[in-house]
């Protein structure tokens, strides 16, 4: 008697899981790990944001000076390549992935990231990506504004003392010098700048989840994901 194989193979072409929250939450760890699992594409639209500010600080713009950052930013191609599956994000071709992540980018990210024509552009990269393929895609607005239809929506906090000690430990770690309390001023400030901009500040959208990771532990926040994947219907292929 033959056994037939019996598999569930349900193939959902951009299915989408939107991450949003303020700096800090865990949302790249968390994104990165659902998407490693569900064999998705993880789109960190920080990064992108950084990279445009990279491009700003070096050419010496004021955060203040709309003009020049609506100028300038036309003449930026921002893309985004995956290489052994990890994102790489090229600012006109140059791999920037390791010089965006020091505290002077990410403050400028959310001062630029405040201008129309700056969060325009990205958009439009972010949704063309998304059509693509499935992602796992982590932000400030993706939920509210990027993928208003994403199939899963959460909004991952925790509160400003966890999340400064987490990124403390974090530079620690890298041998880098800091102070716990500068550390959470500047969390603090960070929010209300990305909560306060007029366009697409930072909300839980009203269908997301709100997951507060403060006395969670990452593999407890993405349980509580994958349940939230399976509840849509979505199942992996098990074969
Ligand atoms: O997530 P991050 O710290 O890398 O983001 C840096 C800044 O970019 C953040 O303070 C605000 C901005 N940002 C945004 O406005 N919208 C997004 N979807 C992602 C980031």
């Amino acid at each position: 008697m033959g056994v037939t194989k019996v598999t569930t193979k349900i193939l959902i072409m951009g299915y989408s899981i939107a991450i949003d929250g303020p700096a800090g939450a865990g949302k790249s760890t968390i994104a990165k790990e659902v998407a490693k699992k569900l064999g998705f594409i993880y789109v960190d639209t920080g990064a992108m944001y950084r990279a445009m500010a990279l491009f700003f600080l070096r050419r010496g713009i004021s955060p203040e000076d709309t003009k020049r950052i609506e100028e300038e930013c036309e003449q930026v191609n921002i893309s985004i390549q995956y290489q052994q599956g990890v994102q790489v994000v090229l600012l006109n071709g140059e791999n920037v992935n390791h010089l965006i992540r020091t505290e002077e980018v990410g403050k400028m990210a959310s001062a630029t990231s405040t201008n129309g024509q700056v969060r325009r552009k990205l958009v439009a990269l972010q949704q063309e990506l998304a059509q693509s393929c499935c992602v796992v895609m982590d932000g400030r607005d993706i939920g509210t504004c990027v993928l208003p239809s994403a199939d899963v929506k959460v909004y991952l906090t925790a509160d400003s003392k966890v999340r400064a000690k987490r990124r403390y430990l974090e530079l620690k770690e890298k041998g880098e010098v800091c102070d716990l309390n500068t550390i959470e001023e500047d969390i603090k400030a960070r929010d209300l700048q990305d909560m306060n901009r007029k366009i697409s500040p930072l909300r839980q959208a009203q269908d997301a989840v709100l997951i507060d990771s403060s006395q969670l532990s990452p593999q407890e926040v993405m349980e509580k994901i994958y349940l939230l994947v399976q509840e849509t219907g979505y199942r992996e292929n098990k074969e």
